[in-house]
């Protein structure tokens, strides 16, 4: 195990009613507030009028910026940013999923820098500053809420990467179940193969001695597994729909990777498919992690052999380690479709046109990838075999 030090100083207040403690963490960081939100979900659902009505009696005074896009767009970071250093804000609220943090994030950072937030995204520039942020949750997926990562679209150059610093961790997130009743199938699916993603990138490192960090690592894996095909079955259950909140939290919220540096190679690849193609984050990972598993099966069998048998129930009778290995890779993916994850980039209508730009994306870095470090020839290997 690595030598590692912990700090998550994201408040998480979760729970039934919890809006409400808008009222006490809000007034602490001044009175004026930009909310960040979608294309629009929160105004079906009831969220927007919460919101705003208990922003109204606090006596918040209020900005708004809507219309961020599912993989949210340099564009709109730019126009939050004008937003804050227009109206001198002191306090952003972020109201919806992944995208529209990951957004809040940018623009927090973007506000109290005179270049362009892009310059974070491409690492020519670290943050020396941040507005403080909160977030009300309202899809269970990145883990965004409880993270100092982001991950920004530049559309024009069709390029999408990660970035990171610890001055953009939310001050607070709030997490109410129900404020996820409404996510459609195809985005509760997606969250889930997204958490499920975000703990198999953790647990494919190369230290030995982590025990305790496989078993909570698995114990999340199990779960999503164990709630997932309940919560389809019955959407606007609250025990299921909590489950899923709170697992998609601890997958990323960086308590299973104390000692540990996972791989991320997947989330590498397919944020460079999604560069190109703007296709659902997790849609991509379902196709694509799979495959990468196969690619890179003889790293290390026993890894693989392990998951399969504690994780996705693989009897080992008569088999090998590989065919033990293998078989749990084929049924994690079956798993997946059984949900309604997509398992081809043909699903996608994704051809071998773009086979190479998508790989210029992947490899932008150099080589990429800390369980298997990947070179361009595996990046493409692993497209094509997801194709
Ligand atoms: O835009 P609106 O109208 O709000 O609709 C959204 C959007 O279309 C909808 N939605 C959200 N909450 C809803 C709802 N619909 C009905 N009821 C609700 N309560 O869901 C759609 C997808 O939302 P989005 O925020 O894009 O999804 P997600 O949370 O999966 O975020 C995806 C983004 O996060 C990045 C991905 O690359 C992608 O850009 N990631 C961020 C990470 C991080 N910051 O740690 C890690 C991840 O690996 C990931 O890469
Ligand atoms: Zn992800």
């Amino acid at each position: 195990m690595n030598n590692f030090t912990f700090q998550n100083p994201t408040k998480l207040i979760f729970g039934k009613g919890q809006l409400e403690a808008l009222k006490n963490e809000i007034p602490q960081y001044g009175k004026k507030v930009l909310v960040v939100y979608g294309g629009g979900s929160i105004k079906k659902n009831g969220v927007y009028d919460s919101v705003m009505n208990t922003l109204n009696e606090i006596g918040a005074e209020v900005s708004e910026l809507s219309g961020v896009e599912p993989n949210p767009r340099l564009t709109t970071v730019h126009k939050g940013v004008n937003i804050c250093k227009e109206n001198d804000i002191d306090f952003i609220l972020a109201v919806g999923g992944g995208s529209v943090i990951d957004c809040t994030k940018a623009i927090s950072a973007g506000a109290k820098y005179d270049g362009d937030a892009w310059d974070f995204v491409t690492k020519k520039a670290a943050p020396k500053a941040a507005l403080p942020f909160g977030t009300v949750l309202t899809l269970a997926a990145t883990g965004s809420e409880m993270n100092p990562g982001s991950v920004i679209t530049n559309w024009e150059t069709q390029e999408k990467y990660g970035w990171g610093h610890p001055l953009v961790h939310p001050k607070f997130s709030i997490l109410d179940p129900e404020n996820t009743y409404t996510v459609p199938k195809n985005h509760t699916v997606y969250g889930m193969v997204d958490m499920m993603s975000h703990v198999l990138e953790q647990y494919f490192h190369p230290e030995t001695e982590t025990e305790l960090q496989e078993n909570m690592q698995f114990s999340v894996l199990e779960t999503v597994m164990d709630t997932a095909p309940k919560l389809l079955e019955d959407m606007e259950n609250y025990d299921h729909r909590a489950t899923i909140m709170l697992s998609g939290t601890v997958a990323l919220n960086q308590s299973l990777q104390m000692g540990v540096r996972g791989d991320w190679a997947s989330h590498n690849i397919e944020h460079a498919v999604s560069a190109v193609y703007d296709i659902p984050h997790a849609g991509g990972l379902a196709i694509l992690f799979p495959n990468w598993m196969r690619h890179n099966l003889d790293v290390n069998v026993g890894k693989f052999k392990r998951l399969a048998v504690k994780v996705l129930g693989v009897s080992e009778e008569g088999k090998t380690d590989r065919d033990i290995a293998l078989e749990g890779i084929d049924k994690l993916s079956a798993f997946w479709s059984s949900l309604g994850a997509p398992n081809r980039l043909a699903d996608y209508d994704i051809d071998d046109s773009k086979i190479d730009l998508m790989a210029d994306r992947a490899m932008a870095n150099g080589a990429f990838g800390n369980f298997k470090s990947l070179e361009r020839d595996d990046v493409i290997a692993i497209l094509k075999a997801s194709l």
